[in-house]
């Protein structure tokens, strides 16, 4: 390809979508979607490639599954990575003009795109969007960071099996949809809590978590049943 490009486009409101991304999508040829189900956000990015780039050709990347019942974590993303590298290379081999991948987010964070295209060895540049952890502070009207104070930033799996880490403050914590902050229920915390976030179905919840937790168990559960689906980020922090 004459170019290669990964494109954030948001955590899933329409409007959080950069002007530099909207330019990048008007002058993709080929957008690589990968071969996921069709969900209500597989439709939300298409009618952002209907809006923004009509003309560009969509090319579906068939990738392998992931072992996703293996011990070893690790080791399975590793595997899976290295065989979706070559259907990848594939893809991007057999077209021409200006390639896109498209990231929901920002693509540093907690995403692969970077990692397979420089397993590769592709050239590409890197369009930065709107994460969903920018979009969850927004949305409850918080800043991140305490005052000079630190983040960590986490996943619901390392929250379940290693607790709180000793000496944090703050845990933003992604890719859980599991209730994992039920692991830390004991500790003096307050939980900014987001599904959905930017997107129509957005759903939000704050408070003590001690007080709040069987809310939130319940509006994942509720939502999980609506949805088929869910996507969930929250901010734990520790009361002064
Ligand atoms: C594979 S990561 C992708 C993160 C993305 N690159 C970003 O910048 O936000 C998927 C996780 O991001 C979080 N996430 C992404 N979009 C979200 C949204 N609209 N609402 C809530 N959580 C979201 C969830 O924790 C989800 O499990």
């Amino acid at each position: 390809m004459d170019e290669l490009l990964v494109i954030g486009i948001g955590a899933g409101n329409p409007a959080d979508i950069t002007v530099g991304a909207v330019e990048a999508l008007a002058r993709a040829d080929v957008i690589f979607t990968l071969d996921r189900a069709t969900t209500d956000l597989t439709r939300a990015r298409d009618a952002l490639v209907e809006r923004y780039a009509p003309n560009a050709r969509n090319v579906v990347v068939e990738e392998p599954r992931r072992d996703r019942a293996a011990s070893a974590y690790a080791e399975a993303v590793h595997d899976w990575r290295a065989g979706r590298a070559a259907t990848w290379q594939k893809a991007i081999d057999a077209h021409d003009g200006v390639g896109a991948f498209l990231v929901w987010g920002d693509p540093m964070l907690y995403d692969s795109t970077i990692a397979v295209l420089d397993q590769i060895g592709a050239e590409y540049t890197v369009i930065p969007g709107i994460s969903s952890i920018t979009a969850l502070c927004a949305a409850h009207k918080i800043a991140l960071n305490r005052v000079a104070g630190e983040v960590l930033i986490t996943t619901g799996r390392r929250l379940r099996e290693g607790g709180w880490p000793a000496g944090q403050t703050e845990l933003a914590v992604m890719l859980d949809g599991k209730g994992a902050y039920r692991n830390v229920i004991d500790e003096p915390l307050e939980i900014y809590w987001g599904a959905y976030v930017g997107a129509e179905e957005q759903l939000l919840l704050s408070g003590r978590l001690s007080e709040v937790a069987d809310r939130i168990d319940a509006t994942i559960a509720e939502a999980r049943e609506r949805h088929g689906w869910i996507m969930d980020v929250y901010l734990l922090r520790a009361t002064e």
